[in-house]
């Protein structure tokens, strides 16, 4: 085997024909419906506890006399009809835990035909392994101990059945995906003293053998540009602020308008002089997790060589206090013109966003435009760790983005916009302020600021504050970094090809 690149986050997946394994590990991976038929009572009469296949049930039983197997493990799929790709990539995650915590490296999984089932058993055997995959995840990069690096045992996984050949193609697609959204994971773990902001623009610009075209905007060019919302928010840090740009061109029709991606990356957020409490500061060098999502899409993009026109935009920063740092009540000029008061420099996203939306929908004239930043806690209080905050100015983008969610198991929930929280960003010295003027609704004001800035295009906002990273492990992540958004966001592209 190949040494592992990061560590332990390669997984290897293999598709072959149905057979019982002749030695080590031998996953059977079936159905209430099918258990009757089935002919493994050989099995189940020598596991331990009563097996029902009820969904996610996991028996160990030791084999039958005539095998020479280490182990036999049954997994239960629950009922046929009641089957669904989330379920089968949640199965793939605690299957994942399940290996690595009994220390294996690698195992077989046997799938007999599923009958009655609304997905084809490929369907089913391609979703368990990228649910596998994806939970597969650990960053050690600097982890220099051995034992601990290698966290992770599990290493490789024969998944056997009919479909191989169906399952595999399936897989395939998703692994493209997958390294997109390691990719994310991979910069939202990394600490802000490694990736700052030149480090950050050098990583993207990497991509450009992929076939993106990279340009990378300094200071310089922001101020030529008037971009004075984002360069206020970079000014007391020793890291130039930077926007980054990815195109990638895939449409058969060249001059089709892109679909435009826009990413908050601040590599870290103290807060500014309104500075945040030392409690968990540290969480705030994920406060790109958005910028990441877009870079990671990026690459998904490029590497699937898909039939869209894309570009994504992200802001990068670094929020510090500082002799030279923004104060409260300073009054900066954005680039589309408008004033705003910035009565809290802790709300540094949105003046980061301000521009680089005004920017992208300046520059492309975009067909969507839709951003995502780690933007306010007041999501986290709504919403916890298990939906992203949809903000938008239009139905059917806002459908698509749903749906997009549903299906991906990245989760979005809509927010309303309206008048009256729009008069709560209302400025008595400026054209607007950075916070609201009236108790509650913190993501809301927020999204109400981000709209004054991007005109009639039609535009979504994801507040993915409680969702890029996580304080426990999900189905599909471990605890940290997960990568949010670039399944999503993938999949809402292809609802474009
Ligand atoms: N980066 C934070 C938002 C955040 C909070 C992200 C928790 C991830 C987890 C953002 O820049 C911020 O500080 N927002 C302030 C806004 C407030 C000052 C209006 C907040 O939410 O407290
Ligand atoms: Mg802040
Ligand atoms: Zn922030």
């Amino acid at each position: 085997m190949a040494k592992k690149e990061q560590g332990s986050r390669k997984l290897e997946v293999k598709f072959s024909k149905l057979s019982l394994p002749s030695s080590g590990v031998a996953v059977i991976v079936v159905t209430e419906e099918d258990l009757g038929s089935s002919n493994l009572e050989k099995f189940i009469a020598k596991a331990p506890v009563k097996f029902t296949a009820s969904f996610g049930q996991l028996v160990p039983a030791s084999q039958p006399d005539q095998h020479d197997l280490d182990l036999v493990l049954l997994v239960g799929l629950g009922k046929s009809t009641e089957i669904t790709e989330t379920k089968c990539r949640a199965l793939g995650g605690k299957l994942a835990d399940y290996f690595n915590g009994a220390k294996l490296d690698r195992a077989a999984i046997i799938i007999d035909e599923i009958s009655n089932a609304e997905m084809e058993t490929g369907e089913i055997a391609a979703d368990i392994a990228n649910g596998a995959s994806l939970k597969n995840y650990h960053f050690n990069k600097y982890l220099t101990d051995e034992k601990r690096r290698d966290k992770l045992s599990l290493e490789f996984l024969d998944f056997r059945l009919e479909q191989a050949d169906f399952a595999e193609k399936i897989y395939n697609e998703e692994k493209i995906v997958k390294e997109g959204v390691f990719l994310a994971r991979d910069l939202v773990s990394e600490p802000a003293n490694i990736l700052n902001t030149e480090e950050y623009a050098k990583r993207c610009e990497k991509l450009e053998s992929l076939g993106l075209k990279v340009q990378i905007l300094g200071e310089k060019e922001m101020k030529k540009l008037g971009m004075h919302a984002l360069l206020g928010v970079g000014q007391g840090s020793r890291s130039e602020s930077k926007l980054v740009i990815m195109e990638w061109q895939g449409s058969p029709d060249k001059d089709s308008k892109p679909l435009a991606f826009v990413g908050k990356g601040v590599v870290f957020d103290t807060g500014g002089i309104s500075l945040k409490p030392s409690l968990n500061m540290d969480d705030m060098k994920g406060d790109m997790g958005g910028s990441a999502a877009v870079v990671g899409l990026m690459r998904t993009l490029a590497e699937r060589n898909a039939k869209v026109n894309a570009v994504g935009v992200i802001g990068l920063v670094e929020n510090m206090p500082d002799g030279n740092a923004q104060r409260p009540g300073d009054v900066v000029t954005s680039m589309s013109g408008q004033t705003i008061e910035v009565l809290n420099t802790d709300a540094e996203g949105r003046l980061v966003l301000a521009d680089a939306l005004y920017y992208t929908r300046q520059e492309f004239k975009p067909r969507i435009m839709v951003n995502l930043a780690t933007l306010t806690g007041a999501i986290v209080v709504s919403l916890s760790d298990v939906f992203g905050g949809l903000f938008s100015n239009d139905d059917e983008l806002s459908e698509r983005l749903l749906k997009a969610g549903q299906e991906t198991d990245e989760k979005l929930w809509r927010f309303p916009l309206t008048a009256e929280y729009d008069k709560m960003i209302d400025s008595p010295v400026a054209d607007m302020q950075n916070i609201g003027n009236y108790k509650g609704a913190g993501s809301i004001t927020a999204a109400q600021f981000l709209k004054r800035f991007v005109g009639d295009t039609k535009w979504a906002h994801l507040d993915i504050a409680g969702v890029a990273t996580i304080g426990r492990p999900n189905e599909l992540a471990p605890k940290g970094a997960t990568g949010f958004g670039v399944r999503l966001l993938n999949t809402l592209c292809k609802s474009y090809e």
